[in-house]
């Protein structure tokens, strides 16, 4: 079901300085930056081979991420895994006995398709089902 890790996603207040800091220490560039004003949150994507490290900030107070970040502080927020079919690896999942926050897939950033598991019953980690878009050409199985 599992194709690759398609992110690990990291919380932070400055999303500026992570960014920079990711560069000087390790690197890592910006392959992708984007705002969900529905979600509240800036992302940027460091690119690490075929996968990436999500780094996201709040755009408002009252986001979950800004919540997160309250609540919890810096730190690993999400891992998102990449799936072909995100309705299916859905679907296995609840009948495997995990709760979705998100009933049905949605769109996500990059144009791809996205479902969220709760961490309740998913062993305290949030996790992000990730179905790429349709790419021509892309080399991916
Ligand atoms: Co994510």
């Amino acid at each position: 079901m599992l194709t690759e890790i398609d992110h690990i996603a990291i919380a932070v207040r400055d999303l500026d300085a992570a960014i920079d800091w990711y560069r000087d220490a390790l690197g890592a560039q910006v392959a992708h930056r984007e705002v969900a004003e529905h979600d509240g949150v800036e992302e940027a994507m460091l690119s690490v081979a075929e996968s990436y490290v999500q780094l996201i900030s709040a755009t408002r107070d009252d986001s979950p991420v800004a919540k997160f970040l309250d609540k919890r502080g810096e730190g690993l927020h999400h891992v998102g895994y990449r799936v072909p079919d995100c309705a299916a690896a859905l679907e296995a999942m609840v009948k495997a006995g995990a709760t979705p926050i998100d009933d049905a897939p949605r769109p996500g950033s990059r144009n791809t398709t996205i479902a969220f598991i709760h961490p309740k019953g998913s062993f305290g980690t949030l996790i992000e089902l990730v179905e790429e878009p349709e790419a021509e050409g892309s080399g991916r199985p």
